[in-house]
């Protein structure tokens, strides 16, 4: 699988993260464990996980979760070869909303054991905590990373604002700083105004802040449930107007021209944005992970005279790359299209993220 550099970390992590919040809770253990085989088999190598999921599920108290990714990785002995992130900040049975810095420490051990390891590679501060002190936060996440029980530092539901004012702390203190931003994010935008309660989409000053400070953007939530494909699942008003139903026949037209599914193209776009976005992608059963993972090319394009480049994007918008083949047309190497007999997917899937951007700049 392609792999994405996360911020100014030096690190190379999978292009689709896979995101394990349903597993060993509402999805079992043996399909929980088959769905993260696939996902290695393919090339994958990281996860997301929080210590709350999946609390809400009936007859679960959260910590679920990272307890089956705990088991899978002590079973595969393959620690070593993955990338794991969890999150702290939430509220669940037994714990409060917050950063505090006893909470922190608190959880982050909770996290460990039930993951198994001495070290999370990625640990996110779930939401923005208005009440507790920037400083009391930033620096009981610096002191897990100076006891090496944590790598490196993300957030998750901040504003641009609120995200770069804990870098400047961090940075004047000379504490470890958030390399990567989790927020809602898909190919639709949300109305103005549009409020998802503790969930924050990311929206134009994010993208250009992550733009203009090398800090990876993960998106969750890319496929709003599965709505895009599937007839039993609706879009969130939030996302219904005109700005939608325009993005939506750019997508049905690039989705019908290409072969891929709306979702794949959704994902594609991601990944080749410029910078990247790394999608968190949820696969609840075989064919949803064999279409998700048919999204992302298995290297990336060679760079020169080669390449081929679409249109400039806005920030945080996609432009398309793609390596060409003898005949010319465009191609990804080693992935694998969801349709079988697709027509021509994936030759022609630098076209589906140039056609997007195009069609995204005139909605
Ligand atoms: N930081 C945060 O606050 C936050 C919030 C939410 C999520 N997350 C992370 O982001 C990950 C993904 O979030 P999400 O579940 O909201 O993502 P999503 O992309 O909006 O939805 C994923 C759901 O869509 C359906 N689906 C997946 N692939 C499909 C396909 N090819 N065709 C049709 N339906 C498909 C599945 O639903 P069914 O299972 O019902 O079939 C799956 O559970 C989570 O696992 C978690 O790690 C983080």
């Amino acid at each position: 699988m392609k792999t994405i550099p996360l911020g100014t970390t030096g690190e190379d992590v999978s292009a689709l993260c896979l995101g394990v919040l349903y597993y060993g809770n509402r999805i079992g253990k043996a399909l929980s464990y088959h769905l993260m085989d696939r996902y290695v088999d393919a090339g994958g190598s990281f996860f997301d996980s929080a210590n709350i999921y999946s609390h809400w599920i009936e007859g679960f108290r959260g910590g679920e979760s990272e307890t089956v990714l705990g088991q899978w990785m002590a079973d595969r002995a393959n620690r070593s070869r993955v990338f794991i992130a969890s999150k702290v900040g939430f509220a669940y049975p037994g714990v409060e909303r917050g950063l505090r810095a006893r909470q922190i420490r608190e959880e982050c051990e909770k996290s460990l054991r039930r993951l198994q390891t001495d070290v999370i590679d990625l640990y996110y501060a779930h939401v923005d905590d208005r009440t507790t002190p920037l400083e009391e936060t930033l620096e009981a996440f610096d002191g897990l990373v100076r006891a090496g029980k944590v790598r490196y530092l993300g957030a998750s539901n901040f504003l641009a604002w609120r995200l770069e004012m804990a870098r400047m702390i961090s940075r004047a203190h000379g504490w470890a700083e958030y390399v990567c931003i989790q927020q809602r994010h898909t190919y639709l935008r949300p109305k103005p105004g549009a409020s998802f309660g503790d969930q924050i989409s990311a929206n134009d000053d994010l993208l250009d802040y992550v733009a203009s400070e090398n800090v990876t953007l993960l998106a969750y939530s890319p496929l709003l449930n599965g709505a895009y494909t599937r007839a039993d699942r609706a879009f969130q008003a939030q996302y219904l107007g005109p700005d939608s139903d325009a993005r939506l026949a750019v997508l049905r037209a690039v989705s019908e021209e290409t072969g891929a599914t709306a979702n794949q193209v959704i994902y594609a776009w991601m990944v080749q944005s410029a910078p990247p976005v790394i999608p968190l992608m949820a696969a609840s059963d075989d064919a949803q992970m064999t279409e998700n993972l048919g999204s992302c090319p298995s290297r990336d394009p060679p760079d020169g005279g080669e390449r081929r480049r679409a249109d400039d994007g806005e920030p945080g918008v996609a432009r398309g790359d793609a390596e060409r083949g003898a005949d010319g047309a465009a191609r990804w190497g080693g992935g694998v299209g969801a349709r079988a007999g697709g027509r021509g997917y994936l030759s022609s899937h630098s076209l589906s993220v140039a056609a997007i951007i195009r069609h995204s700049h005139s909605v």
